[in-house]
């Protein structure tokens, strides 16, 4: 995919703020930390369009970016936060609730995990939300570069029997090597090309 021009747009938490440009959508959603921010940088190939941070938690609104003129990226906070209060988990699920069904551009969501981690209640649950609402999450392995090739295997083999889904349908990726971003890409732009 050849990125000719990207940028951050705005930041917003309620449907009043989104950006309106009515360009096919994909929401990166994550686990605080788990590189996000990151992934979407190597998807467009600017090393600080979204802002990245070895701090958890530091993503609390929904930042927007256009890519392309084509295509509009959605970086949503993470979730699984230990150290943020019960109000504030409250409001992050309000927030992102809100988002995914009310927002009509939203083609899929990138569900990014760490390779190195199987899925806990926060990544089944939101893959049902998901699917409740009729959207395809896009299970993405991130961090890749942590593991050798024959490392990734046992890991990859256990997210995919937990979430009940092929190990084929992951997208092995890392943000450090540039792994797996033709193969997300390929995926992406089947998810938010228009059909026909
Ligand atoms: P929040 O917005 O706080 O939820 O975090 P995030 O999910 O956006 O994560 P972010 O992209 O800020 O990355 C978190 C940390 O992980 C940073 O220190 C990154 O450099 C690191 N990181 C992200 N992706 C990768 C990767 O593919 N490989 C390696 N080795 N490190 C990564
Ligand atoms: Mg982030």
């Amino acid at each position: 995919m050849k990125i000719t021009a990207a940028e951050f747009l705005s930041s917003a938490e309620r449907p009043e703020h989104y950006p309106q440009e009515g360009l096919p959508e994909a929401a990166f959603a994550g686990r605080s930390n788990v590189g996000k921010s990151s992934l979407i940088n190597a998807l467009v190939q600017r090393k600080k369009l979204a802002r990245t941070s070895s701090t958890p938690g530091r993503t609390r609104a929904i930042n927007f970016f256009r890519v392309n003129d084509q295509y509009m990226f959605a970086d949503l906070p993470g979730f699984g936060y230990a150290k943020v209060s019960k109000a504030e988990r409250g409001r992050w699920r309000e927030m992102v609730e809100t988002y995914l069904r009310t927002r009509a551009e939203l083609r899929t969501v990138v569900l990014i995990m760490d390779i190195r981690r199987t899925p806990a209640a926060e990544e089944i649950d939101l893959i049902g939300f998901l699917t409740a609402q009729g959207l395809t999450p896009l299970l993405v392995a991130t961090k890749a570069d942590k593991l050798g090739k024959n490392q990734r295997l046992r890991p990859l083999k256990q997210t995919a029997e937990a979430l009940g889904i092929p190990a084929a349908n992951i997208v092995t990726f890392s943000a450090a090597s540039g792994e797996g971003r033709d193969a997300l890409w390929n995926r992406l732009k089947a998810l938010l090309d228009p059909r026909g």
